[in-house]
């Protein structure tokens, strides 16, 4: 089964709890939280700080996306904050050695380890480190803003992945995609191989938010 991962990105921050209880209660799987630092990408979000609060309301799977640099810093903080699943970018270093380091360290805390790429990032350069992770998040828009329209060669990226994921035997890889999703785009990526779809816009922007999670699955 699909799993739906509202991203929290585009509400009223100074409603954040009630917008992680709404939907959850509309049928969210998991909350995605985007933590963006004016670096690694042109905008600055939500912090620790912020994660550990939604926490002491929430008891919501939290599915923290790090578009920040030099990651490995922040991995104890945020998973102590409250992360389930901690996802840092590929891009972010130069060697798997360091990669391997940021891993080790989300999977250490106990939680689940992620990595991402963006839409340039051809799939290939993960594979050496499929068997080492629990999610690969499959960027369809540049990261950094919600809003922005779904780059259509996002399946064939996803398939890519699912294929050599199947190849290795690692079946209990999860394949998220993050960006533009919406009914029609999220069925192309489901069609490929991904089983967890992040929707900001999409999923808050419908006058009926459980409408839409359902739509999605
Ligand atoms: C972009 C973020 C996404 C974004 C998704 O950098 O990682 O999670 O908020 O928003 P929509 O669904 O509006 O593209
Ligand atoms: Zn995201």
């Amino acid at each position: 089964m699909i799993k739906v991962s509202p991203s929290i990105l585009s509400r009223d921050f100074t409603k954040l709890g009630a917008e992680c209880d709404r939907i959850v209660k509309a049928g969210a799987d998991m909350i995605h939280i985007d933590v963006m630092d004016g670096n690694f990408v042109p905008n600055i979000t939500i912090g620790i700080p912020v994660v550990a609060d939604l926490r002491k309301v929430s008891d919501a799977f939290f599915d923290v996306h790090l578009m920040i640099d030099r990651p490995d810093r922040y991995v104890k903080r945020f998973c102590d904050a409250g992360a389930d699943m901690l996802t840092f970018h590929y891009e972010n270093y130069g060697s798997d050695e360091d990669r391997i380091k940021v891993i080790n360290a989300v999977k250490e805390c106990g939680k689940k380890a992620g990595i991402s790429i963006k839409p340039a990032t051809e799939p290939e350069k993960l594979f050496s480190l499929l068997d080492k992770v629990d999610f690969v998040l499959v960027m369809s828009v540049e990261p950094g803003f919600g809003g922005q329209k779904f780059k259509e060669h996002t399946p064939d990226t996803i398939a890519k992945i699912k294929k050599y994921a199947d190849k290795i035997g690692k079946t209990d890889l999860m394949i998220g995609v993050d960006g533009g999703i919406n009914a029609e785009t999220g069925t192309l990526c489901k069609n490929a191989g991904a089983d967890v779809l992040i929707a900001g816009s999409y999923v808050f922007g419908s006058r009926d938010c459980a409408a839409a999670i359902a739509s999605l699955k």
